[in-house]
Order: C-alpha cells, then structure tokens, then sequence
C-alpha cells in the first residue's frame, strides 16, 4: 500500500509554516505503524512555485524551504530502516519559466538551447499557432514578445513544455533519473505521463463538445479530444529506455496517465514500460457505485495488475467530501477503499484520508497559485491540502507557526493523536485494513474470480483464500460466495452484522465492503 505525502502540508519541523523533508523523517514511525509500504513525495525541488512545486528549476537539488540533499539523504535512509520504500515525483512534461534550460532557450532564438521547448509562428493575425488549451484556462500558447513566437504549455505559462524529439531532453531525464537512484529512491511518479510528445504538425485538436461563456477551464480542456497535444506514440519509447535504467535496480515507474480506458492505459502501463498508472478517474467522480463499479471491472479485465487505484490526491476535493460529506462520506471512502485492495496494482492513501478527513475550511483567501493567477477561475485545490492534522496542540501539530494555508483547526476526533486513542475511530479500521492486505497476500495475488450479483451497484469476488464483497447499494444484500466455510475478518463499518460464518451466503448491510477468508 502507498501513502502520498503532499511535503508542503505533511509536517514542519523548522517553524517556517512550511512541511519540509525533515518534518517527514520524524513521522515516518506513524507510517510504519499505519503499515504502508511505500511513500511518495510530491515535488521538494527548487521551484518559483507557480503550480506550488509543479515547476522545477533545478531537477537535482531540494527546495530550502524543504531542506537539503542531506535531509533527503537522511530520510531515505531512515525509511528504509523501517523498511518503507521511497518514491519521488518527476516532472518531465513541462519545467519552470525559471529553469536554465528555458532562460538560454529564449535569450537566443536561433541557437541549439531554443530547441529544448516547443516555439511557433504566430496563426494568422497574430493569433496562437493552433486551438491546444492550457489546463488552466486559456491557449497552451503564450507569445515570446522578444522573439515573435509562441512556446507551448499545456499547463500555465510558467510551465513551459519540454521539445521531447530533442535528444538533448531525453539524455537529460536519463541522468536525473541516474541522479536519484544514486541517492536510493524506489521509484518515481511520473507527472502527466501520457504528455511529452507533440504532434510535429501542431495540428489542431478536434472540437467534441461546445464551449460557452464562464465554463470552467478543466470543462474547456475536455472538450477537445487531445489527439494532437497528448497521448503521442512515441512517449513510450521514453518510458521502454528509463524501463532499462529503472528495472535492473528494482526502481518502480508509475504513472500519471490519465487514460481511463485500458486499450490506452496499457500502451503506457506495460512490461518494459512502465509498471503501474494512476488512474486518476475515482479521485475526480463524486458518488457513483454503478459507475466505480463498471470502472474497476474494466480497467480489471484489461490491466489486472497496472492500475494503481486512488480515491484521493492533492489536486482533488477529498473523497468524504465528494461522497456526502462526514460520518456518511467516510464509511463510503473507506468501503470503496477496501475494494481497491483487491482489484488491482498497488493502492494509493493520500495524507489524511486514514482519517476519514473531509476537506479542511479555509479561513481567508485562496492560495493555490493557479486559481489566483487565472483570477479565480479555479477552485478545489486547496481544501484538500490543508495541514495534516496530527494533534491538538497549535496549528494541529503541524508547525509552531502560522501554517502557509491559513484553515480552522481540526478537532480532537480528527488528528492522529484523537484518533489513535478511540479504537472506534477510523485510523484504526484503515489500519486493521493495511495489515490484512500484508497477512494475505492473495488479496492482491491470486487469480481473481468476479461472482455474478443481479445487483449492478453489488461486485463480489474470490482470489483464492479470500472473498470481498462490495455492497454500494443503499439497501442490505445476500450474495451468494458459491462455496461454504467462509469467516468475515473485515468491514468498512465498525460492528457491522455480518450473517456467515459457515454458511455460503453472506448477508451485507447497505454501503459496506467486507473481506472473508477461508482456511488460513
Ligand atoms: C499533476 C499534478 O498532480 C498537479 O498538481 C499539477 O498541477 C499538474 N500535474 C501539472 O504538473
Ligand atoms: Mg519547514
């Protein structure tokens, strides 16, 4: 099981309001008790933070309000002491308006720096050179005054997109890859991995939906297909050559490849490719059992080890808040959660979602540099990155000092130290959960047998010595496990009546996911 750590809002251990990666190192005994395996760290490095870490500078060093190669140094180590395995985030699509690369590729237009990025001609009358949208709002297009061309970003204008038919690009990430495995890491993210590559044409997108005044940004982008700006042929022969470098010295690749569909995952999600994809499809739904459920069968059938699953990630609301919202939002979190376990690669916690958090109240303002830069067009973003809240002490034990987002204070009953002293509360059921995954390892192993239900929002499945039955539905159900002798060991609710012990059918309260084992 992973765990994402969001670095700016885990833990400070300096006072500066800001996490950083020795704030990490003095909570990596709370992970292990948790029982993930592995962590994942959003972006530490050097970055003008216009996408808050999303624009690199400087790929090989560490941000100083994050600290220094030596703390990185140190919390790899003391990770692997307790043997948790670290995976870092790279960003290989786009760099920061700040990195070098991008300062000597403008300074001189026609030298052999320039083709590092991607540069246009203007359209006719001056316009953008073809119809690509940046996520954020607006063309992916922004004019080079000094040059009279354009550079490409399908992100803000401060993430300008790399050129990756230039080999200079590629031998680049290859060493910076190098560069962090030297230093230990387990693996690495990979952001937007179904980006880099570009038509060579700049043809124009096709246009699938309208668009119309005030649409959000995130709406403009879908309403392209993105068959010219994304999801390129040739990106994979990237992931095939940082597959040789990573494989032989046991470093995972995974991806954020934002293909809910598995003919397009796995071009991306393959052997010597990379090893597993984020599928990014659950963290964005709100409640939808029949959906979810129809995903996780597909994307099963079709990838049954490459999906990484996750209900939650620092760019979305939390999936309590998507789900309806306390007590109700996090029974169903957490049974969605319990299904993940057992339909696919490696699953993913995001900071907090063990305590079943809805997203945290801002007090003032909005602080996500991207709906302030597009003037507040965008919003979600910072909810879900308030403080981890660990204790009742100030700030919830996240800093001595005024957090850099400025959110109420959680109560007692959502930190770590409240919960952890309630065995009702659900740190424990997620842990209880974690260690079930460990204990067995055919959850995740053994082939995977779906058992028909007459109910499209009910999956029940066997993979060997253990059956999981998901119950989205708002009603009690009996499912029938095809064979006797199985013992319920897990339920997303706490005291939940589960009919079974010998007998073949299980009887299932409403919204509830239970795990049963047989002969162990
Ligand atoms: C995905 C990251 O998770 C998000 O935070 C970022 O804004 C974009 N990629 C662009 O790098
Ligand atoms: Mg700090």
């Amino acid at each position: 099981m992973g765990y994402e750590i969001y670095v700016r809002s885990f833990a400070d251990s300096d006072g500066d309001g800001i996490g950083d990666l020795a704030g990490i190192t003095s909570r990596l005994d709370y992970l292990s008790w948790l029982g993930v395996d592995a962590l994942w760290l959003t972006p530490f490095y050097p970055s003008p933070g216009h996408d808050h870490g999303y624009d690199v500078s400087d790929y090989r060093a560490v941000a100083p309000h994050h600290g220094s190669l030596q703390d990185f140094d140190t919390l790899v180590s003391a990770a692997h002491q307790r043997g948790l395995r670290v995976i870092v985030d790279i960003v290989p699509n786009h760099t920061s308006i700040k990195h070098r690369w991008f300062a000597s590729a403008r300074r001189d237009p026609d030298g052999p720096e320039r083709h590092r990025y991607l540069w246009a001609d203007p359209g006719p009358g001056g316009r953008p050179p073809n119809n690509w949208r940046s996520h954020f709002g607006g063309p992916a297009w922004t004019l080079d005054e000094q040059s009279g061309q354009y550079w490409c970003h399908l992100f803000l204008p401060e993430q300008p997109d790399l050129n990756w038919r230039n080999p200079v690009v590629r031998e680049d990430f290859e060493s910076i890859l190098h560069f962090w495995i030297d230093r230990g890491v387990d693996g690495f993210r990979v952001d937007v991995a179904h980006g880099l590559f570009k038509d060579t044409e700049l043809r124009d997108n096709p246009q699938i939906a309208p668009l119309a005044d005030g649409m959000h940004p995130f709406e403009v982008f879908d309403a392209f297909e993105h068959r010219y700006d994304m999801y390129q042929t040739e990106t994979t022969d990237i992931y095939r050559r940082w597959n040789h470098i990573c494989a032989p010295r046991q470093v995972m690749l995974l991806g954020e490849v934002d293909a809910p569909w598995p003919d397009r995952m796995s071009h991306y999600v393959a052997p010597g490719v990379l090893d597993q994809g984020f599928l990014l499809w659950a963290a964005r739904a709100g409640w939808s059992p029949e959906a979810l459920l129809k995903m996780v069968r597909v994307m099963h059938e079709g990838l049954p080890q490459g999906v990484s699953w996750v209900l939650s990630n620092h760019d979305r609301p939390r999936p309590a808040s998507r789900f309806g919202g306390g007590e109700v939002g996090a029974q169903r979190a957490l049974a969605v959660t319990t299904l993940f376990m057992a339909v696919g690669g490696t699953p993913f916690l995001y900071q907090g979602e063990e305590l079943g958090l809805t997203d945290g109240t801002l007090r003032h303002g909005t602080y996500d540099p991207v709906p302030v830069e597009t003037a507040g067009a965008i919003h979600g973003r910072d909810g879900c990155r308030t403080p981890m809240p660990w204790d009742t002490s100030p700030h919830n034990g996240f800093s001595t000092s005024d957090p850099w987002i400025d959110s109420e204070p959680r109560p007692p009953q959502q930190t770590v130290a409240g919960q952890r002293a309630d065995p009702d509360a659900p740190i424990h059921r997620y842990r209880s959960l974690l260690a079930l995954r460990r204990k067995h390892p055919d959850m995740w192993r053994a082939p995977l047998e779906w058992i028909e239900t007459s109910d499209p929002l009910v999956a029940a499945l066997r993979r060997g010595s253990i059956a999981l039955v998901a119950n989205l539905s708002d009603h009690r159900t009996h499912v029938s496990l095809g064979s006797p002798g199985w013992q319920p060991v897990f339920a997303n609710r706490q005291g939940s009546r589960l009919d079974s012990a010998t007998s073949e059918a299980i009887s299932v309260p409403a919204e509830t996911t239970v795990v049963l084992t047989r002969g162990s």
